[in-house]
């Protein structure tokens, strides 16, 4: 092997290398982007709309930014994380939104506008606790029946990648789906309804 391919496959591994640190190392790496993309503290109090690019979220990463002082999730799901959302409702209590947890808008089991991107009020429907994100398929403390979603360490609530809560759990209801729009593809708006057609 030349020394050409030798600094070819070390570079072959650092993209890999960074790419899970893009799916799985979430919340750290994404803290830097959302302190940018926070409005001033006196929009925030006024409540106005946050917007946010989502083009720079890597597949399986979570996002997280405020409005009206709570924290909203952006998560970019992958094929396989749709793919395991519905192989879950038997197993939440409410698959098809029909509580009002989400604007009218906002329907079925993806529980968003376009299925790639959930977009969540971060806080846990039992008493306000924040979930952590747990996207990994089977973790030890998880379980192996656990597919990806969100765990509540206040009082132990589970919640999948659309923020539906599994059956029998402290919480009573979803994970909040905020109002929000399209921009345009990479431009999300939160706190204002898509535009009237
Ligand atoms: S606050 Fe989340 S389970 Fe109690």
């Amino acid at each position: 092997m030349s020394n050409g391919d030798v600094s070819q496959g070390r570079r072959r591994f650092l993209i890999g290398a960074t790419s899970v640190v893009g799916g799985v190392g979430v919340v750290g790496a994404a803290v830097p982007f959302v302190a940018s993309w926070n409005p001033s503290a006196k929009a925030e109090a006024a409540g106005a709309p946050v917007t946010v690019n989502v083009s720079k979220v890597e597949p399986g990463q979570q996002i997280t930014v405020e409005w009206r002082g709570k924290p909203v999730w952006i998560i970019r799901r992958t094929e396989e994380m749709l793919k395991n959302i519905e192989k879950l409702n038997d197993a939440v209590k409410d698959p098809q939104s029909e509580e009002p947890q989400q604007p009218q808008y906002i329907e079925g089991v993806y529980r968003a506008i376009k299925p790639e991107f959930a977009v969540l009020v971060g806080l846990c429907t039992h008493l306000g606790c924040v979930p952590s994100y747990r996207p990994e398929v089977a973790p030890a403390d998880l379980g192996e029946d656990w597919l990806g979603g969100f765990f509540c360490p206040c009082h132990g609530s589970h919640y999948d990648l659309s923020g539906r809560v599994y059956q029998a759990q402290p919480a009573p209801l979803n994970l909040e789906v905020p109002p929000y729009r399209y921009d345009d593809d990479a431009t999300l708006t939160i706190g204002l309804d898509p535009e009237a057609a």
